[in-house]
Order: structure tokens, then sequence, then C-alpha cells
């Protein structure tokens, strides 16, 4: 079990119970627009839930005052580098939780645990070119933009989006 507090945040290991939360997150426009994914159903979601909750490099986001769920960081695997332990970091939060600065506070707290405690010698992200705000995120952690993949992605909606290349080493 995994839980890193921070000054407004708890990131902690995934529970049965953040499958409904999660699921409203996960399917809202405002993180479909950015992401690949398409809408899930709740047992989908259930399903993925258990998984996630046997897994060190999934991290939900918890806001202590109010105690509900606002987010989550994924660690997984980067497919475009061979050989170092290199991670791809995926994250989104609730619309109205954001703006407050919660995902850059969340991040700067679960990247030095992908490097100290998981062993990461780079952690690398992708972000649409039209997502100034994620990009934003990882320019204030101080992550480097290493090119953009033109015409690489397309979303449920049909729209094909460029994507920019990010990443930070340990
Ligand atoms: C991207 C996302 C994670 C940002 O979370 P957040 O908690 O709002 O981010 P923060 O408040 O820590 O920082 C956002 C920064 O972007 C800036 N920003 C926000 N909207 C912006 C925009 N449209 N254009 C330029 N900058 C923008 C903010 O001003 C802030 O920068 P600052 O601190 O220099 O003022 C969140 O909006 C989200 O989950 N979006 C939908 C899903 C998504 O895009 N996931 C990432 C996929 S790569």
């Amino acid at each position: 079990m995994v839980c890193i507090e921070t000054g407004r945040l708890r990131l902690r290991t995934p529970r049965p119970t953040d499958a409904g939360p999660l699921l409203a997150i996960r399917n809202s426009p405002y993180v479909l627009r950015f992401n690949p994914m398409k809408p899930w159903d709740l047992a989908r979601m259930e399903q993925q839930v258990e998984e996630e909750s046997h897994s060190d490099r999934v991290l939900y986001i918890e806001e202590k005052t109010a105690g509900g769920l606002i987010g989550g960081i994924w660690l997984g695997e980067d497919a475009l580098r061979y050989g170092p332990a290199a991670f791809d970091l995926s994250y989104y939060l609730a619309e109205n939780q954001a703006g407050k600065g919660y995902m850059t506070e969340a991040l700067s707290h679960a990247i030095p645990y992908a490097f100290q405690k998981l062993g990461a010698q780079v952690v690398s992200a992708r972000v649409f070119r039209d997502n100034a705000a994620s990009a934003r995120v990882l320019e204030k952690l101080g992550f480097t933009h290493e090119g953009t993949l033109r015409l690489a992605i397309q979303t449920q909606d049909g729209v094909i989006h460029d994507d920019m290349l990010f990443s930070l080493l340990a």
C-alpha cells in the first residue's frame, strides 16, 4: 500500500470503492478531450480499479480536507524507449478541481517517488499539442519537450492530435 501526503493531497493505492467516483471523472468530456481513452461502464472500471489496487505504479489523488477522490496518476511503461527503466506518466483531474495547482503539487511528489522508490531512470509524458494546461504542468516540473509526433493520436470523437513528447531524467 502506498500513501504519500502532500500539503493538500493524499496520493494512495486504489480501493474498490473508488470505481464509481473515478468513473465519473474519467468519462467526463473534460478528460476524454485530451486522452485517447473511450468511455467505460462501471463494470469495466471496477475491473481496472481491482487490477490497479495491486500496483505500486498507480496513485489515486484525494483532497485531504474534503476527503474525496479527485483524480489519478499512472506510471506505465514507456513504449518508445528500450532498455532503461523508463516510465510513461499519465494523469487526470476532475474538472471542478482544476486550476488550483493540485496536479503540479501531486506530481511534485509522485515523480520523486518514481525515481527514488521505483527506480525510474527517465519519466516521460505525452501531451496533445492543444493541451496547454498539461504542458504547463510538465514545464513547471522541469520536463524537457523532446519533440512532437505529428498526426499521432485519434480521440474517440474522431479528432486527430499532434502529440508533444516530454521527459525528465533522474
Ligand atoms: C491538465 C491537468 C492535469 C492540469 O491540472 P491542474 O491541477 O489544473 O494544473 P495546475 O493548476 O497544477 O497547473 C496548471 C497550469 O496551467 C496553466 N493553464 C491552465 N489552462 C491553461 C491554458 N488554457 N493555457 C495556458 N496555460 C494554462 C495554469 O495557469 C497553470 O500554470 P501556472 O501555475 O503557471 O499559472 C487537468 O487540467 C486535467 O486533468 N485535464 C484533463 C485531462 C488531461 O488533460 N490530462 C493530461 C493528459 S496529458
